[in-house]
């Protein structure tokens, strides 16, 4: 199956197949940003921004995207140019293992969004 969606500013065609979950699609295609952790909604590691509001890919079916537009934590800034969350991360020596702070910068990004 196939789809197309904006991810990070860049209109991207998504292909998986019909069972597979938006967190395996987006890893697939090079996001590996978005981390797989239990894959059951509780632990947060695979947070996106799906069309503005924060939700666990591994419970969004690929084949349920039509134009949609994602936002991962490596589309909020660059290496170079983080974002002031990644810079806050950075700063505070936050990263811990590193492995959920993909998901934890999505969080307080979406939090900040709807609470500036
Ligand atoms: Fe844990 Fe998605 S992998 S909530």
């Amino acid at each position: 199956m196939k789809t197309l969606v904006t991810i990070n500013g860049k209109s991207i065609e998504l292909r998986f197949d019909p069972d597979e979950t938006l967190l395996h699609t987006l890893r697939n295609h090079g996001y590996t940003e978005v981390k797989s952790g239990c894959e059951e909604g509780e632990c947060g590691a695979c947070l996106i921004l799906l069309n503005g509001k924060a939700v666990n890919s591994c419970l969004i079916f690929t084949a349920t995207l039509k134009n949609d537009n994602i936002l991962t934590a490596a589309g909020i800034g660059t290496l170079h140019e983080p974002h002031i969350i990644q810079q806050a991360f950075v700063d505070c020596g936050a990263v811990q293992c590193g492995f959920c702070t993909p998901g934890m910068v999505i969080a307080g990004y979406a939090l900040l969004q709807d609470n500036p």
